[in-house]
């Protein structure tokens, strides 16, 4: 994977491919952000499979990540995460925007990805960022109280013909 297109990095911060040796600091996170977090071997499966994934880096430390599956013309958001000490400073916004490119980039045509509708702050990023609501999967994922619904969101991409 190459760089991607995606607003100018502020600072110290840099979006970069993730890399098998990232998965520690990873888990890290994903431990901590989420109440039911991704395994390590999701995340090798993820890479080995080829799907496009970053990290965002702060100092040259990992503070977010994002992970994508493209096929055919439709790309799969299946991670976004930011570090919750590192929450509230605009990286989801900027890890979204790289996801979103970087599926346009691969010509997809339209970018899907499931939010617990618990998840407030999440939902509102991906509406402001025009995504829209376009299903709910019934008792998708696991939760305190037995199973939670997801919604689905979508936002559809357009090519500039004469690019
Ligand atoms: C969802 C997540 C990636 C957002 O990252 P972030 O760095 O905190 O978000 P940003 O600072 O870029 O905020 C972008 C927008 O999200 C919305 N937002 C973020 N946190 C919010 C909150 N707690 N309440 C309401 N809106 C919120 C706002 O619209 C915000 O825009 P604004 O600052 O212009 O108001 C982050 O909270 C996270 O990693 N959460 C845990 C993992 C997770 O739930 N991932 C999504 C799975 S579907």
């Amino acid at each position: 994977m190459s760089a991607i297109r995606a607003e100018p990095a502020a600072g110290p911060v840099a979006l970069r491919p993730m890399r098998d040796s990232d998965l520690d600091a990873v888990m890290a996170i994903e431990q901590r952000a989420y109440p039911f977090p991704w395994t390590r071997g999701i995340f090798r499966d993820c890479l080995k499979a080829g799907y496009p994934a970053w990290v965002l880096t702060e100092h040259q430390l990992v503070i977010g990540y994002g992970i994508l599956s493209v096929a055919a013309d439709e790309a799969h958001i299946l991670n976004v995460c930011v570090s919750p000490e590192r929450q509230g400073r605009g990286h989801g916004r900027y890890l979204l925007r790289a996801l979103v490119n970087s599926a346009r980039d691969l010509r997809a045509g339209r970018v899907f990805l499931e939010v617990r509708p618990s998840n407030l702050g999440a939902i509102c990023l991906y509406h402001s960022e025009g995504f829209n609501e376009i299903g709910r999967r019934p008792r998708y994922y696991p939760a305190r109280d037995g199973r939670e619904d997801a919604l689905v969101m979508a936002i559809e991409l357009f090519f500039d013909e004469m690019a």
